[in-house]
């Protein structure tokens, strides 16, 4: 985004930071859970800033190496490197030491499937399970090093697909089961994988989602570098909906490969800094960015964060929502609490099948202690209604977490009272994809909670306010009103990001050239008089929809892609349950003219929605869609987003003095209007 847009972003934030100024609850933890917590020592915070490199390397000698490394860090802006020297494998730590150590009968995972099959898995059994998988994939000529993409249902195998890559050195890069055919092609083509991992389906809603037919679609369009493509058997033949998609040579199925490995298969010593997985994120422009994360730093940052933040102990079952398609199914299902040699708990489905009590009815079936979801999840179950929750035994509950976007204090406060029964601390938390870590929130033994608020920096980052023009803010001064301004952090942290795969260009650009020597996340944030870290969403073109990143330039040309539209501009609006949706403002090619407001406009609505829902997957579908004649611009042809917003959020237009031509406004304004009826 251009330094106008990120400031007409800044100053459209001033409301929320409004709002937030008035939110004065604070919650401080119990002496209860202080008494218990893996850390209450205040001075954990000034030693970690005295020394935090000595902190990062306290912390990655709790893991198992199978070489020590020579030098912590090596930091040279924007390339760091964690460990140098240092040999470790990342599956080892989160499967084998737990059984070396004899923790092999502890449970790694109660997975339960929507139909409401539940399946349990001890570390030992993952450990035999892992291996054989390893062992498959080497038969199916993967080697140390090759990329292995994963487009699976949310359960075990997705886990030990990703750990069985760990294990024999592969690279991994899971693709969302709800990205489209076209959407895993890309990312397949991005990193020349030289296998899929697939399933027949998944259960979603009742319904089989047919996971092969769209890999089939996706081996269509053209991925030339796979070489075969691993089946996971699912759904099986059970089902008569159930579409397997068409059986060709290139297809292996799992039960036909994995069994009969032998369930002895080496951990491969990877250097610290060899990869272990890439990971795809939306950027600002339409093409997604593949995230790459090396081994050591990256154990080191999710073991420690996952210890501290989550209190997690062997006794806890720890339930994360997210689906392993997202960075927090990689860094909080799977390598933090699994290096932690935890107990949790994995669904496969929908919150609301078969009854919009399906989260709940897991607590109490599994007695889960610690949930941390994201808070558009919070707010469908809001307008639910209490009854569900309530309808359950969630005494075993005692810490919550929250991720992925802006929490409101409503929704905030919903989650305490009626989910935490006012006793468990909130643990909210802001990372990204790129910082591999949780990098602001509280200590749930340490710090107070404040409804809205991710507090402090995790011990050992630092984070830093900076002006519009790039100065740094002073934080010392004037502290009673506290500071908004874009938040950036100071590098090298372990778990950081080490680049984008094949474009060292735009890892430059996108993170480190707008305020040189320093890390730009693209978050809005204000720090308050204690010190505490208000985010107040992004302040560059990336809507947070659901949580979950959607670049506004991929949604435009995903339309601009359909035959009868000429040109778009997409805005992520606010939404009640999603926190931002799509909006998408659009002017049909003149072979196509429509009527706004008619069937056929309706109808051809209607077909852009699922356009775009094809293209790039369901998550992207747009919730509105205006039909226009023309798009409000400056006399210098530039698109005016910041009034789009306001049409699209039914807010009083500002300052329209600068556009090419005021009546485009009037014209949008008035469908708009039509709309809301
Ligand atoms: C963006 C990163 C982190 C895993 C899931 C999303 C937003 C994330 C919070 C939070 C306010 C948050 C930021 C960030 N975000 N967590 N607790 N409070 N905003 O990862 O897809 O890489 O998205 O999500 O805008 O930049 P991601």
């Amino acid at each position: 985004a251009s330094g106008d847009a990120r400031a007409a972003k800044l100053s459209s934030m001033a409301d929320t930071i409004d709002t937030l100024l008035h939110e004065d609850r604070v919650f401080p933890p119990s002496p209860e859970f202080v008494a218990k917590a893996n850390i209450s020592d205040p001075a954990i915070y000034e030693s970690a800033a005295a020394d935090p490199v000595g902190f990062w390397r306290g912390w990655a000698e709790q893991l198992d190496w199978f070489k020590p490394w020579d030098v912590i860090v090596e930091w040279e802006l924007p390339y760091a490197k964690w460990f140098v020297g240092g040999q470790i494998n990342a599956c080892y730590n989160c499967v084998d030491r737990h059984v070396a150590r004899g923790n092999g009968d502890r449970v790694a995972f109660i997975a339960e499937g929507e139909p409401g099959d539940v399946r349990h898995f001890t570390y030992g059994q993952v450990k035999d399970e892992v291996s054989r998988l390893g062992n498959a994939l080497k038969s199916l000529g993967v080697a140390k090093g090759d990329r292995v993409a994963i487009y699976m249902p949310m359960g075990p195998e997705l886990a030990f697909a990703m750990l069985a890559c760990a294990r024999i050195g592969a690279v991994h890069s899971v693709v969302f089961g709800g990205f489209s055919a076209e959407s895993l092609a890309e990312r397949i083509n991005d990193q020349s994988a030289k296998l899929l991992i697939t399933a027949d389906g998944s259960w979603r809603g009742g319904k089989v989602i047919e996971l092969k037919r769209i890999a089939d679609e996706a081996m269509g369009i053209g991925c030339p570098s796979i070489e075969r493509v691993l089946v996971y058997e699912r759904i099986g033949d059970s089902s008569s909906e159930f579409d397997r998609g068409s059986v060709n040579d290139r297809d292996v199925f799992w039960s036909q490969v994995v069994p009969h490995q032998p369930s002895d298969c080496p951990c491969e010593p990877m250097e610290s800094e060899d990869l272990l997985f890439i990971l795809y994120t939306s950027g600002s422009t339409g093409k997604p960015k593949g995230i790459m994360h090396t081994t050591g730093g990256y154990l080191t940052g999710v073991y420690a964060t996952t210890q501290w933040v989550f209190d997690i102990k062997p006794d806890d079952v720890y339930w994360c929502t997210a689906d392993c398609g997202w960075v927090t199914g990689h860094s909080y299902v799977v390598y933090g609490p699994m290096a932690n040699g935890a107990t949790q708990v994995l669904y496969e489905g929908s919150p609301a099948a078969p009854g919009k009590d399906r989260f709940w009815r897991i607590i109490e079936r599994h007695g889960v202690t610690i949930l941390y979801t994201a808070p558009t999840a919070i707010r469908t179950f809001m307008q639910w209604g209490e009854s569900y929750p309530s309808g359950c035994d969630l005494s075993s509950l005692r810490l919550l977490g929250s991720v992925g976007e802006p929490i409101n204090p409503e929704a905030w406060m919903w989650y305490h009272r009626v989910i935490g029964g006012e006793r468990c601390p909130i643990v909210d938390t802001w990372w990204q994809t790129e910082t591999g870590a949780i990098m602001i929130t509280p200590l749930p033994g340490l710090v107070a909670t404040k409804p809205g608020s991710a507090t402090k920096a995790f011990p050992g980052v630092q984070t830093l306010l900076l002006s519009e023009s790039g100065e740094l803010v002073d934080l010392s001064k004037d502290d009673r009103e506290g500071h908004g301004g874009i938040l950036a952090l100071r590098a090298p942290w372990p778990s950081m990001l080490r680049g984008i795969w094949g474009d060292p260009e735009r890892f430059h650009s996108t993170y480190w050239a707008k305020f040189p020597g320093y890390y730009f996340p693209g978050d809005g944030c204000k720090i308050d008089a204690d010190g505490d870290h208000w985010l107040l969403g992004r302040v560059d073109d990336i809507m947070l929809v659901s949580g979950h990143n959607i670049s506004t330039m991929e949604v435009e040309s995903a339309l601009v892609d359909h035959p009868a539209v000429a040109e778009a501009a997409v805005i992520g609006r606010e939404h009640d349950v999603k926190g931002q949706c799509v909006a998408a403002f659009v002017i049909l090619r003149g072979d196509h003219a429509i009527v706004p407001g008619s069937d056929e406009a309706d109808q051809m609505i209607a077909e852009l929605k699922s356009h775009v829902a094809g293209k790039i997957g369901a998550l992207a579908r747009p919730e509105d869609i205006f039909l226009s004649a023309d798009l409000p611009k400056t006399r210098s042809g530039k698109i005016m987003r910041r009034l789009l917003r306001d049409i699209a959020e039914g807010r009083a237009l500002g300052d329209v003095t600068t556009l090419a031509d005021p009546n485009v406004v009037q014209n949008l304004r008035s469908q708009y209007e039509e709309k809301e009826g």
